[in-house]
């Protein structure tokens, strides 16, 4: 039989060094993420398809694998993993001291048009902050990114911020109801805001033009914005909620020293947003590497009390493009001295001491049994295959309790008392 080697459209092979730059991410991501009291939370990869379907927004809808299982359920790999996490806060949660703060990681799948930067499955870090409606809570999953990003070196990226609840107060005012909403927020999302607009005037007249000017609005400091909306003329009631949080938090984000602006053309994919919306972006890259906002009515959509929460997702893939174009991938798994242990002798329980000795100082040793014809053969593979060390195990050193280490950089050779032995790089 003949299967195809390629793995399926969208879909990717990870593998070294790759496979270890995700792992660093997911590493760094955690440890930072505990660091500011989140949890960790592991959820089922397929889920019940109602609970994307309910507000994950026409895009995402429409991008989901689903599927029915044997017993005929409507199972959906999951897209994202915010709906899941609530769904399953929901279900065992409620009774814990709010604030609940988890954070997780791992794929999420969706059927779009495969591009850079771009697959059907692919990997996701985030956080979520339920149970906390003011706005530090928002302000906190800045800062957490701001040092995950510290932390694995990235820094050219900046924030586009906004409060969607402003737009969506205007479409209310309007009778626009929720599903026409959502409908007309992705046409914004797409870039079609001429079709967007055709539809609001269908309830708003020409008032729908406020719409349009709101729309145009991007402000790079605080004091842009309060002109802004000022000239604009906004209704008093979307002034005092969501204008006046976007203020807190855009003076917030720029007093911690970090890039931000307010954009009101971002509205994001997802449907279940109602306040503070960002993304994270980064030059010469059009997609952007990272998302969140507050959804504080997702809970009960889902059919639970609400509770107000906001997170953010970051892609894992999207973040390594934005590492390796600012040149900082490579430093970001830092290589473990690797060692190839060559044993002449038949003695298992020698080489696993010298093997052991040198595993538990961090160091990798990758065991080789061989002749004394074929020593010169694997010290050239070693040092093709970019080991920084061979240790040899003979006659002589068994007899003596020792082992001959060879620098392959330097060509530096000495032989040791095996209990001694620690990361030769200290030998050579
Ligand atoms: P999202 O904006 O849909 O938000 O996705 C978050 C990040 O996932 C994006 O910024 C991007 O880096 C990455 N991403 C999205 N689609 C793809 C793709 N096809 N290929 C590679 N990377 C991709 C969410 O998922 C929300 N759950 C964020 C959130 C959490 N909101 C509140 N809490």
């Amino acid at each position: 039989m003949r299967v195809p080697l390629e793995p399926a459209r969208g879909t990717r092979d990870i593998l070294p060094p790759l496979s270890e730059y995700y792992q660093q991410i997911t590493t760094k991501f955690s440890e930072v993420a505990e660091l500011y009291g989140y949890r960790l939370a592991i959820i089922p990869t397929i889920e019940h398809f109602e609970i994307y379907e309910a507000k994950s927004g026409p895009g995402i809808s429409k991008s989901m694998y689903v599927f029915q299982d044997k017993a005929g359920r409507t199972i959906c790999l999951r897209p994202e993993f915010t709906a899941s996490l609530v769904r399953a806060y929901l279900k065992h949660l409620t009774a814990w001291p709010k604030p609940v703060k988890l954070y997780y990681y791992g794929q999420v799948f969706r059927y779009e048009e495969p591009q850079l930067g771009r697959y059907r499955e692919f990997y996701q870090v985030g956080a979520e902050y339920i149970g906390e409606p003011r706005a530090f809570a928002d302000i906190e999953l800045f800062q957490l990114i701001r040092d995950f990003y510290r932390t694995v070196g990235l820094s050219g990226y900046a924030f586009r911020v906004n409060d969607i609840s402003i737009a969506r107060g205007l479409l209310s005012r309007w009778g626009v109801p929720e599903e026409v909403q959502d409908d007309v927020l992705h046409m914004v999302d797409k870039g079609e805001t001429g079709r967007a607009l055709e539809v609001v005037r269908g309830y708003a007249g020409p008032e729908a033009s406020l719409l349009e000017s709101l729309l145009e609005v991007r402000a790079e400091s605080p004091s842009e914005l309060r002109a802004e909306v000022e000239r604009l003329g906004l209704p008093q009631e979307l002034l005092s909620t969501g204008v006046s949080r976007l203020l807190e938090i855009f003076e917030a984000l720029l007093s911690l020293g970090l890039r931000a602006y307010v954009d009101f053309r971002l509205v994001r994919g997802l449907a279940y947003y109602t306040g503070t919306i960002f993304e994270v972006s980064v030059p010469g890259f059009n997609l952007s590497i990272g998302g969140g906002g507050r959804y504080d009515t997702l809970s009960r959509i889902l059919g639970g009390a609400e509770v107000p929460a906001v997170g953010f997702s970051l892609g894992v893939e999207r973040t390594l493009i934005a590492l390796e174009s600012e040149k900082v991938l490579e430093s970001l798994a830092k290589p473990r001295p690797r060692t190839m242990l060559i044993s002449l002798v038949r003695d298992l329980a020698f080489v696993d001491r010298v093997a052991t000795r040198m595993r538990e100082r961090g160091v990798v040793v990758d065991v080789r049994y061989s002749q004394k014809r074929r020593l010169s053969d694997l010290v050239g593979q070693a040092s093709r295959a970019g080991y920084d060390y061979v240790a040899i195990v003979g006659e002589a050193e068994l007899g003596e309790g020792k082992v001959t280490v060879k620098c392959l950089k330097t060509g530096t050779q000495r032989t040791v008392d095996a209990d001694a032995l620690g990361d030769p790089g200290a030998l050579c």
